[in-house]
């Protein structure tokens, strides 16, 4: 099957990211056959990034997929995660996602959160070495080694991020976020774009969870395709880059078909979040049963502006 033609974004670091990836977060640690699968159709129907962690337990299932395609190493834009054990030993951490990979370089490196975890999952406290300065720290000497062509960061805010670009020699090249209609991220979205970092949306077609909903679905009708084409289309036309996870064929080949918005239709999306109850995450880790934290820091410490319940108020993600 022919390659669909797929955006792509030039990165600080001078790298290019196809705007569309696959995400391999299967909701479930170790799926082996299912992940080498999906990232094997990915690849058939033109997919040339993906995007991967230490944490989702399928790098050796993505390296084997990559392998058993017949598409070179350079072709493919690959994308993995720093995991919060092992911010104190990041070399080592790379050395290992490599060997699991089977390539001798990734093109993303990203920290995968900013806290450190202790081995029995306690997290330091953001003052508690290694901070996420001592690991980025460690990051950017990987970029000299030439085992990481870019690095970046994932789940930082405004405020996280502030403080990170005070201290850093290299500007992140990308910040990987939850963002789609519910969260759009409008105001953390143009600090990165201020600041040339590229923003990745993860989460992008809400985990299915409200792409029924009748302003996204009247838009879809209206270029007669479907709402998760159209909660993609709108997460690229606003210069995101998108990871959705789908194992069904179908649904990879939809993905991967972006389509141009009216200013209207990208209006509506944007302000979708301000519609009655629909300003929320639709991930698990904004939410109280964590007591309003989230791997050990309240979200103050992560910056994140989210009112008590885990529903953000209307107000907190104003359209800028
Ligand atoms: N950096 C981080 O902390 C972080 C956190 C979360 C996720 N991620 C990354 O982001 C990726 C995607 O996030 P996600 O899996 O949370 O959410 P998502 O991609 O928004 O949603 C995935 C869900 O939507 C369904 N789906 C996908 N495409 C569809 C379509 N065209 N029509 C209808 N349903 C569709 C999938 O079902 P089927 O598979 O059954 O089709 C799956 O249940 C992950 O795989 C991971 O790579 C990163």
């Amino acid at each position: 099957m022919a390659a669909n033609r797929i955006p792509s974004y030039v990165l600080n670091s001078g790298s290019t990211m196809p705007a569309v990836g696959i995400g391999c977060w299967m909701g479930r640690s170790g799926d082996g056959e299912h992940v080498v699968q999906m990232v094997k159709n990915a690849l058939l129907l033109g997919y040339r990034h993906i995007d991967t962690a230490s944490n989702y337990g399928d790098e050796e299932s993505v390296g084997q997929a990559i392998r058993q395609s017949s598409i070179m190493r350079s072709e493919i834009f690959i994308t993995t995660k720093l995991a919060s054990e092992d911010h104190g030993r990041v070399s080592d951490a790379l050395n290992k996602s490599l060997e699991k990979l089977g390539t001798n370089y990734v093109d993303l490196f990203l920290m995968h959160w900013p806290q450190a975890l202790l081995e029995n999952g306690d997290a330091l406290q953001p003052d508690e070495n290694p901070t996420y300065i001592d690991t980025w720290k460690d990051m950017e000497q990987l970029v000299k080694s030439g085992k990481a062509r870019s690095i970046g960061v994932s789940n930082f805010s405004v405020k996280t991020l502030t403080h990170l670009l005070s201290h850093a020699d290299i500007v992140p090249a990308v910040n990987q976020v939850e963002a789609h209609p519910c969260l759009p991220q409008h105001g953390l979205l143009k600090f990165c774009q201020n600041n040339g970092i590229h923003l990745t949306a993860y989460s992008p077609v809400g985990k299915n969870k409200f792409a029924s909903h009748e302003v996204v679905m009247s838009i879809a009708q209206h270029h007669d395709v479907t709402a998760a084409q159209v909660l993609l289309s709108w997460g690229v036309q606003r210069g995101t880059s998108v990871i959705p996870k789908t194992e069904t064929a179908q649904r990879l080949s939809e993905n991967i078909s972006i389509i141009g918005l009216t200013s209207l239709e990208m209006r509506d999306l944007d302000v979708f979040h301000q519609l009655p109850g629909m300003h929320h995450s639709v991930c698990g880790f904004h939410s109280l049963l964590h007591g309003g934290s989230c791997f050990g820091w309240t979200y103050d410490q992560l910056g994140w502006n989210m009112s008590s319940g885990g529903i953000a108020k209307e107000n907190e993600d104003p359209l800028i």
